[in-house]
């Protein structure tokens, strides 16, 4: 199959880049080259006769044609969005341009090239989404397909309107859409602003480790490259006009998994003192949600999905990437604003 992958030059993208690669799969990756963007991340493949690379924005619909045309894609998966919950709440302005009208324009120029095809039933629009859509949880429950939509972020409330396009584009124009839904990714390539490459770097530098609030805050966890494997089943496998949610079966709070962390770099890169000596509760982010969960039994019974990597594993092998990797994140460390930021005060 070829594959229009948006945002491959980020985290999940590029995972699923390398992965598709490896499956026998050609891949355009379509990238605007933002900020979090890092070609690095998939230079174990650039030079593969199966890949090819556009840079663009997903809000240039001129940009876009040209792709289409050039390219011929055989599906779309499309994770090129702004994905940073702190930063959304700093400035939600480049999430709605980016996550709704960018979103918006890929789903036009996709059904522009779809219809110029003759609307072949084969053809695929996969939007990869987050299980931040459904809000929050309290201590019981997961979230379902069926979960009402109730997102609390501007990132969130972004995601949530780029899915209601997707689907419309279904029900509307007959676009063949498969949406998916998943918890938060760790492993390697993790930009080093997010919760565990943050925790990991900041106990190497031995500065604090920052835990918003009580560090009560519960997250299902998912190794990427478990989730590339999903996402291909899904582009490949899934059912028009469904949604597949995905998670790792690895439910943690917050300052659990900060502990584990903790816990494995003493034994992989021992200092002076415990590295948990490090942790301090900072001011909560407002809008934060207490608890998400999900329920994967759908992938699970109809696709044959199921994650492979347990928490412990996953983050032994991406804390040991780290150690093994130093030259990746101090450069994405140096980029001009870049981890300036914890939560709102
Ligand atoms: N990281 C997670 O835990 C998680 C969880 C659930 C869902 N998701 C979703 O998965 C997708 C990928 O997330 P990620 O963590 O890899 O994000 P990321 O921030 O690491 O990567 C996003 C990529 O998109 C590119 N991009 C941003 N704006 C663009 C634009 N206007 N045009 C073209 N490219 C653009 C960036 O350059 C970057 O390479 C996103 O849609 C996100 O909402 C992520």
């Amino acid at each position: 199959m070829k594959l229009l992958v948006t945002g491959g030059a980020g985290f999940i993208g590029s995972a699923v880049v390398r992965l598709a690669i490896a499956q026998g799969h050609e891949v355009v990756n379509l990238d605007a080259l933002t900020y979090a963007a890092c070609l690095d991340n998939v230079a174990s493949v650039a030079d593969n006769a199966g890949y090819a690379f556009e840079e663009a924005d997903i809000r240039d619909a001129a940009a876009l044609k040209r792709v289409f045309d050039t390219h011929q894609p055989d599906a779309v998966m499309h994770l090129a969005a702004e994905s940073h919950v702190d930063r959304s709440i700093d400035g939600p302005g480049s999430f709605i341009d980016t996550n709704v009208t960018g979103t918006y324009t890929l789903l036009e120029a996709a059904r522009a090239y779809w219809d110029g095809r003759g609307r072949p039933e084969a053809f695929r629009f996969h939007h990869i989404s987050t299980d931040e859509v459904f809000g929050t949880l309290g201590e019981t429950g997961m979230f379902t397909e069926e979960t009402p939509y109730a997102p609390n972020s501007p990132y969130s409330a972004s995601k949530a309107a780029s899915d209601h396009l997707v689907r419309a584009w279904h029900e509307t124009y007959g676009l063949p859409v498969v949406l998916s839904n998943c918890s938060n990714n760790y492993g390697p390539f993790h930009f080093p602003e997010k919760l565990i490459p943050v925790v990991i770097l900041n106990a190497l530098a031995g500065k604090d480790i920052p835990v918003y609030g009580a560090g009560l805050n519960v997250r299902d966890w998912l190794f990427v490259e478990d989730h590339a494997t999903a996402l291909l089943t899904v582009v490949t496998k899934g059912e028009v006009g469904r949604s597949y949610n995905i998670g790792g079966n690895a439910e943690a709070r917050n300052i659990d998994l900060v502990h584990m962390i903790c816990t494995l770099l003493d034994d992989l890169r021992p200092a002076a003192k415990p590295y948990a000596e490090q942790i301090r509760y900072v001011t909560d982010r407002p809008g934060h949600d207490l608890r998400y969960a999900i329920d994967a039994t759908r992938i699970r019974d109809e696709l044959g999905w199921t994650p492979t990597v347990t928490l412990a594993e996953g983050l032994a092998f991406t804390i040991q990437w780290y150690l093994d990797n130093e030259a990746w994140w101090t450069a994405l460390q140096n980029r001009e604003g870049v981890g300036k930021r914890l939560g709102v005060a």
